[in-house]
């Protein structure tokens, strides 16, 4: 229940999540909707590890709208952040016309202050912008109490955030309609689905992307035959696997369709005009890494998959985490007087063979991982009940500022 302070102001905090993707979403048919060239899905990460944090307040005394990310204030006016709030204010006047008294149209007439921040650095290269607009919509929603299809207004946020207003596994569908009505996310499974799955998230570099995923897919659109390719001749297939696969928690299969279409992501960057580049050196070495592991063992025990950046993201099971950890840190020596090197969901150490390491066979390159967050799959946006949480002080403004 949002919670109203002596000063009338209203406060709701909600959290969301980060999505990875195991089938990409690259390529837009309308900018200004967001609507893709194909759909898409994506694993839900857990929370403990990865999450975007908004407080919105809300009060008849505020003069505007106003934003503030990760400590600093921000334009409210941005074309995506004004979708978001006025689309979200538009559902809450159709379901008060609809008959629907639950929604509180009071607020619709107030401004709101929104405070967002995330509990791991943006400059990591992780997919803010996905939890940063699940957790907005959400928090928004919950404001104003409107229930019902939230993911279409994420998505006009940025297009892989509609994917984050669930858990487990999430397919969007990119939906036939010219007013994207029906491009949508929904669950495939639940998290509780494939309890033993493990997603290792390798960063490789702290340093911002070169090319955002916005203007990057733009030219790709412009540009690739290939893309024009996937959209047309390979995902809808891709797609009816890789759910079969999670259905019938198949790691091979779902770790090599997820291979594969990280590959095709990036073959489409290179068949941009001028191509683009988001995997580095290391990125490079990981993938031979995971395909020298799976050919040891005759298996595909673990998957990579890569989003607009350097950055690996890592599928695996439960009972290979350990040892591929190990693996990981044997060939990527870290930075002794560095943090921690691994970070989130205890791991086991086991002691490596000299037969494995000899058939990986790989020059050790110190220092090429920063550091590894180990996770699991998660639940979809939750509101924080305790009040001392919120970002927002008793004035509407943020507790703390950078
Ligand atoms: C490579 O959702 O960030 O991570 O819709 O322009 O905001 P916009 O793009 P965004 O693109 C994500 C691209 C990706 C693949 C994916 O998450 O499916």
């Amino acid at each position: 229940m949002p919670e109203k302070t002596a000063r009338d102001i209203t406060f709701v905090t909600c959290t969301a999540p980060v999505n990875i993707a195991v089938i990409k979403y690259w390529g837009k048919r309308d900018n200004d909707l967001i609507l893709p060239v194909n759909s898409s899905l994506s694993v839900t990460l857990h929370q403990d590890q990865l999450k975007s944090t908004t407080t919105v307040a809300c009060s008849a005394h505020f003069k505007e709208d106003r934003i503030w990310l990760n400590g600093k204030e921000e334009n409210i006016n941005q074309p995506r952040l004004q979708s978001c709030l006025k689309e979200i204010r538009r559902l809450v006047r159709k379901r008060r016309s609809d008959g629907d008294t639950s929604t509180d149209v009071l607020s619709l007439s107030h401004k709101v202050h929104i405070c967002s921040e995330n509990n791991f650095p943006t400059a990591a290269g992780l997919a803010s912008s996905a939890a940063g607009y699940a957790c907005l919509v959400y928090t928004l929603s919950r404001l104003l109490g409107v229930e019902g299809e939230l993911s279409a207004i994420a998505r006009q946020g940025s297009g892989s955030a509609c994917r984050s207003m669930y858990g487990g596994f999430v397919q969007w569908h990119m939906g036939m309609q010219a007013d994207g009505k029906d491009s949508v996310a929904e669950q495939v499974e639940p998290e509780s689905h494939w309890p033993e799955l493990r997603i290792l998230i390798l960063v490789v570099s702290a340093e911002r992307k070169p090319v955002g995923s916005t203007a990057g897919m733009q030219t790709s659109v412009e540009t690739s035959s290939l893309l024009k390719h996937r959209a047309q001749a390979v995902v809808s297939t891709r797609m009816d696997e890789m759910i079969l696969a999670i259905r019938q928690r198949d790691f091979s299969t779902f770790g090599e369709l997820t291979m594969r279409d990280s590959n095709q992501f990036h073959a489409i960057c290179l068949d941009t005009y001028p191509p683009i580049f988001y995997l580095n050196d290391v990125s490079r070495r990981i993938i031979s890494l995971v395909h020298r592991y799976n050919h040891h063992y005759r298996e595909t025990r673990v998957a990579y998959t890569f989003d607009a950046g350097p950055n690996a993201v890592i599928y695996t099971l439960q009972q290979h985490v350990s040892e591929f950890v190990q693996v990981v840190t044997h060939f990527f020596p870290p930075e002794t007087n560095g943090g921690e090197f691994l970070k989130g969901l205890p791991v086991g150490s086991v002691s490596l063979s000299d037969e494995l390491t000899r058939a990986i066979g790989l020059e050790p390159l110190p220092k090429g991982i920063s550091y590894i967050i180990s996770t699991k799959s998660g639940p979809g946006p939750q509101t924080v009940e305790d009040t001392s949480l919120h970002l927002l002080g008793p004035d509407g403004l943020p507790k703390t500022s950078t």
